[in-house]
């Protein structure tokens, strides 16, 4: 069982599978994009798989996979299969921003996949088009369906916190979770990539929302959950808040991360990574992946210094490589 040094069992992995994606949100990426990484520079399949057998022999066996946005790389579906097929992975789920669900939903539940949460910031074609750039929310809507029809469960949507949102589009929100079985969670949005750490939006204000809604209750989360619940009597859904700047969950984090370029990542923040691609290339056996997981837990970051007011954190990467 991997063990960091504050206690916390580290069983969860997030995987980035490219740093490559469809949309420029702009929170996230400018206009143009960012530099990405040279191809060979991103670890292969084979590679990927390697490093989760490795990680599910320490104990891990929660997968995710994310991005950048995880459907553009070719091959996800039976790249999610072999993951699926690991002895020990136990919960797999991927994170995308849904616009190549419609197409793909059922062939990934068909691989194997359980989970998925889709990044949805609003519900107004015209918004969304400004927040990603492009002009795909019918894909995402369609993509949501496919994945509730997929038998994909559950489906969580994020959406992170803009201005505007409690002013204008929370009850849109409220109205989805009411009518379809989604989990609607309301994310702060981070000092990472794009965002400045001035101007954020914290999750009070929908609490307040949330809260006065008839009957609502919290519901009970595990421990290492990043999300707080809630169930409101009618509502064929949930909602969520996840606080990370102003409640953060640190105490109970228990995940690693794998870039798209072959890092191994204790924490979203900080400049902390350890170079797996060279071990996996180098030739050497599973031991010394192993050992890069041990000391990755070992190193990993008791907590990240984000607090409503403060500096940001040192030069965290951008969100379209580390994987959210
Ligand atoms: N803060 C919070 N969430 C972010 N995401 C991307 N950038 C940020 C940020 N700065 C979200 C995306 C998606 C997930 C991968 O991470 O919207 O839901
Ligand atoms: Fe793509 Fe996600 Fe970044 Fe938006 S936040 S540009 S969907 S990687």
């Amino acid at each position: 069982m991997l063990r960091d040094p504050f206690g916390r069992t580290i069983d969860y992995l997030r995987v980035s599978v490219t740093d490559r994606c469809d949309l420029r949100c702009v929170y996230c990426m400018p206009p143009e994009g960012i530099p990405l990484k040279p191809i060979s520079d991103i670890l292969t399949y084979d590679e990927l798989i390697r490093t989760v057998r490795v990680a599910v022999s320490l104990g891990v066996r929660k997968v995710r996979i994310t991005g950048g946005e995880p459907l553009v790389r070719r091959g996800i579906v039976p790249f999610v299969r072999r993951v699926a097929e690991i002895p020990g992975v136990r919960d797999l789920g991927m994170t995308t921003n849904g616009t190549a669900l419609p197409g793909m939903a059922a062939a990934l539940r068909a691989a194997g996949l359980r989970r998925v949460n889709i990044s949805l910031d609003t519900i107004r074609r015209d918004r969304y088009a400004e927040i990603t750039r492009r002009d795909a929310l019918p894909k995402v809507l369609e993509g949501i369906g496919a994945a509730l029809r997929a038998g994909l469960s559950p489906v969580k949507i994020n959406v992170v916190l803009l201005h505007g949102l409690l002013r204008n589009e929370v009850d849109d929100f409220f109205a989805m979770a009411r009518e379809a079985p989604v989990e609607v969670r309301f994310i702060e949005r981070m000092p990472i990539g794009c965002s400045p750490s001035e101007g954020y939006v914290s999750t009070e204000g929908v609490r307040e929302r949330i809260l006065a809604l008839p009957g609502v209750r919290e519901a009970r989360n595990g421990s290492s959950s990043a999300a707080v619940t809630f169930e409101v009597p009618g509502f064929a859904g949930k909602l969520g808040i996840v606080s990370p700047v102003s409640r953060k969950f640190c105490s109970g984090c228990n995940r690693l991360r794998v870039t798209a370029d072959g890092r191994l990542r204790g924490c979203l923040f900080g400049r902390e990574t350890l170079d797996l691609r060279g071990v996996l290339r180098g030739g050497r056996g599973d031991g010394a992946v192993a050992d890069l997981f041990l000391e990755a837990a070992r190193t990993k970051p008791r907590g990240h210094d984000l607090c409503e007011d403060g500096d940001a954190p040192s030069a965290a990467e951008p969100m379209s490589r580390v994987g959210g």
